[in-house]
């Protein structure tokens, strides 16, 4: 009997013992006599709250010195010594704010200028962090913008806790027209019309039509920087109006323009091919300067994009470059699709309101095979 009894006793006892341990567990943070605390948080996370590591009232708020945050929640990555009193007893805290995310990098696109022209390499780059640490922005490689090349270049953006983002990218120097090979006529309204390295320009305009061609290497191989910065400026805008402008076919070599060319005249022959398509050398795809917007469909002059862009396009130095009904003066059916950038000056005068003048109109040129 006193056996059951002393066994009852001290089951009853390891019980008791067992709530205790549980009890003094689950109450630890509170019987932490010490109290110091290191704490780690993310970027861009709240101040920790004093609540979040002890249960009791009597335990002041977190105080950190020098702490800049936006809302309550800490943006810059450090380590930041603070401190709350408890039960009059003053106890420090450090508090470790800690990025591992990467700095993203966005607008990272092939660049091709002319030999001797400066340029921003970041002019057209968003690049954007969670945290508000400065960032290193650099890019790597070399080049040379007085040397004709293609440069392969790498933009790297490292943040302050070495969180790396890397983008390759392209400078392509094209070469500059030499002023020594110099021909020059002028067109029935008087402008000068050059002829620089097989390159033909009136009024300073680049001319690629059925009368003007230009020479199979010549060869920007992207988009230049004139019509890229120009169009990401348009294409913004209009996103604020709902509007999203994309291109569909941009720059176009010699030989790709000549297989496209040779594909349409099997198909539908030579002469419709004509009215359309631009044989190889004739085409503004070749220039750097001309793109194709998100369709090539009659009807896109009647879609949103298609007025928006009919109507706007002036403002970024573009030309609806083959107008309705100027088939005879251009040698192309209408494209509404395809602009061409000549800078605001000649694009303002061209729009005529939205009943646009063609470039052959405006500087009294043919365009004729
Ligand atoms: N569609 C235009 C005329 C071109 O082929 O360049
Ligand atoms: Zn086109």
């Amino acid at each position: 009997m006193n056996k059951i009894t002393s066994l009852i006793t001290s089951t009853i006892i390891i019980i008791l013992l067992m709530i205790i341990a549980v009890f003094m567990l689950k109450n630890n943070k509170k019987d932490n006599l010490t109290y110091e605390k290191n704490i780690t948080i993310k970027v861009g996370e709240n101040i920790p709250n004093i609540n979040d590591y002890i249960d009791d009232s009597n335990a002041t708020e977190l105080t950190f010195n020098d702490i800049k945050s936006d809302n309550n929640r800490v943006f810059y990555s450090g380590i930041y010594k603070g401190y709350f009193k408890y039960n009059d007893k003053k106890y420090s805290v450090k508090l470790t704010v800690i990025d591992e995310e990467k700095p993203t990098i966005t607008g990272v696109k092939d660049i091709s200028i002319y030999k001797g022209t400066n340029i921003d390499l970041f002019e057209n780059i968003v690049i954007s962090d969670n945290s508000k640490d400065e960032l290193s922005k650099k890019v790597e490689g070399t080049y040379n913008i007085n040397k004709v090349g293609v440069y392969s270049l790498k933009y790297v953006i490292i943040d302050k806790s070495s969180n790396k983002t890397e983008a390759n990218f392209k400078l392509n120097v094209v070469d500059k027209k030499n002023l020594n090979t110099n021909t020059s006529t002028l067109s029935s309204k008087g402008y000068k019309i050059e002829k620089k390295n097989g390159i033909y320009y009136v009024n300073g305009i680049l001319i690629a039509n059925k009368t003007y061609s230009l020479p199979s290497n010549y060869n920007p191989g992207v988009l230049l920087n004139d019509f890229m910065t120009n169009f990401n400026k348009m294409q913004n805008d209009a996103k604020k109006s709902n509007i999203n402008l994309r291109i569909i076919s941009g720059f176009r070599s010699y030989q790709t323009q000549q297989s496209l060319y040779n594909n349409y005249a099997a198909r539908d022959g030579k002469n419709a091919a004509d009215r359309y398509s631009a044989r190889a050398g004739h085409s503004e795809h070749q220039t750097g300067l001309a793109a194709d917007i998100n369709s090539l469909e009659q009807t896109f002059e009647y879609t949103s994009e298609g007025k928006w862009l009919n109507n706007n396009c002036y403002k970024y130095g573009f030309i609806i470059r083959y107008p309705k009904g100027k088939e005879s003066i251009t040698g192309y059916m209408f494209e509404p699709w395809h602009i061409r950038y000549v800078g605001v000056d000649i694009a303002t005068k061209l729009y005529n309101n939205g009943n646009w003048l063609s470039l052959e109109e405006y500087l009294g040129i043919t365009s004729k095979y």
